[in-house]
């Protein structure tokens, strides 16, 4: 078959070329991740020669990736859902931070030899300074006992928090994060139910929603908003990068909110840190984000 011949002239892009590193985004799905073009245009930006590109990778392949990236020197991948977790096997090192988490969302390739960070945590703790929040001595309620949770319980205790509220669905799984951390600080569970918000909220500083409920339109609220009357100085926090029901009923009250974007952004811009060992160009990747999640 006879190709068409395009008559425009070609884009003017200074790479990929011979000399390309790549980079990357190890997830299934991957198809909505923010990523590729952030990171791309943060190494633009730098004139930087690499590109970021995505690998949806299958479960019973995650290790065969891993060997992959080292063979075809490949420098650096970010990891999400659903592989934080068990990715961490395959792994040379880890990092002593990710080690406590549990999950990493980062990997740095150097000499065929894979090291481990988690970015999610840190960049969270940025993405709040950024808003004019400082968490040393506060108390925190953090809703939800799953990964995320875990990694901004340590970070936070890290931090010096005063205490936190792990509130769960499943009360045993918030037990579990309160018996892995509290070597660190004052951490506490309990089971999620609107007794114990009613009882909370009025002592808290900040509430964090690391539960899935907001990401779906017909998810039901994680429980009565009403009871934000209760503490009017309360700082209310998603990790969801856009603004979820939770955030809105908390607007209505007047409370200060903040969505997960600036956690996406960080975690992107700690990434390429430790890739490239320069500074994030943090303005062109929150720039990059605000276009690709509009
Ligand atoms: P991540 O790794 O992003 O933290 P996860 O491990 O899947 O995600 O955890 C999801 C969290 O959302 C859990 O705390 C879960 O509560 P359970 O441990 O009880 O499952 C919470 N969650 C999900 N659906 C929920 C619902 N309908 N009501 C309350 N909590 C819910």
């Amino acid at each position: 078959m006879k190709m068409m011949e395009s008559k425009n002239k070609l884009l003017k892009v200074p790479f990929p070329n011979g000399g390309t590193f790549l980079y990357g985004i190890i997830g299934n799905p991957v198809k909505h991740s923010a990523s590729p073009y952030m990171q791309t245009q943060a190494f633009h930006a730098l004139g930087i020669n690499a590109i970021y590109v995505p690998f949806e990778v299958k479960k019973e392949n995650i290790k065969d990736a891993i060997k992959a990236l080292k063979v075809l020197n490949v420098k650096g991948v970010n990891v999400t859902v659903p592989y934080k977790e068990e990715i961490i096997p395959y792994l040379d090192e880890i990092d002593e931070d990710a080690k406590i988490i549990g999950s990493i969302n980062t990997i740095k390739i150097e000499n065929e030899k894979a090291f481990g960070f988690n970015t999610d945590a840190p960049g969270f703790i940025l993405a709040l300074k950024e808003e004019g929040i400082n968490v040393k001595g506060k108390n925190i309620l953090i809703l939800g006992a799953g990964g995320t949770s875990k990694a901004l319980s340590y970070i936070l205790l890290k931090e010096g928090v005063n205490k936190i509220f792990v509130l769960n669905r499943t009360f045993e799984k918030a037990k579990k994060i309160e018996n892995h951390l509290k070597s660190y600080g004052n951490i506490e569970a309990f089971e999620l139910s609107n007794e114990n918000l009613k009882n909370f909220l009025p002592q808290v500083d900040i509430i964090i929603n690391t539960t899935s409920l907001g990401l779906k339109k017909d998810d039901p609220p994680i429980f009565d908003y009403s009871l934000f009357s209760l503490n009017s100085n309360l700082v209310v926090v998603d990790v969801i990068y856009f603004e979820t029901p939770f955030l809105r009923a908390a607007k209505k009250y007047n409370l200060k909110t903040v969505n997960g974007k600036g956690m996406l952004l960080y975690q992107g811009a700690l990434a390429f840190e430790i890739w490239t060992s320069k500074k994030a160009p943090i303005e062109v990747m929150r720039k990059a984000l605000n276009e690709i999640l509009k």
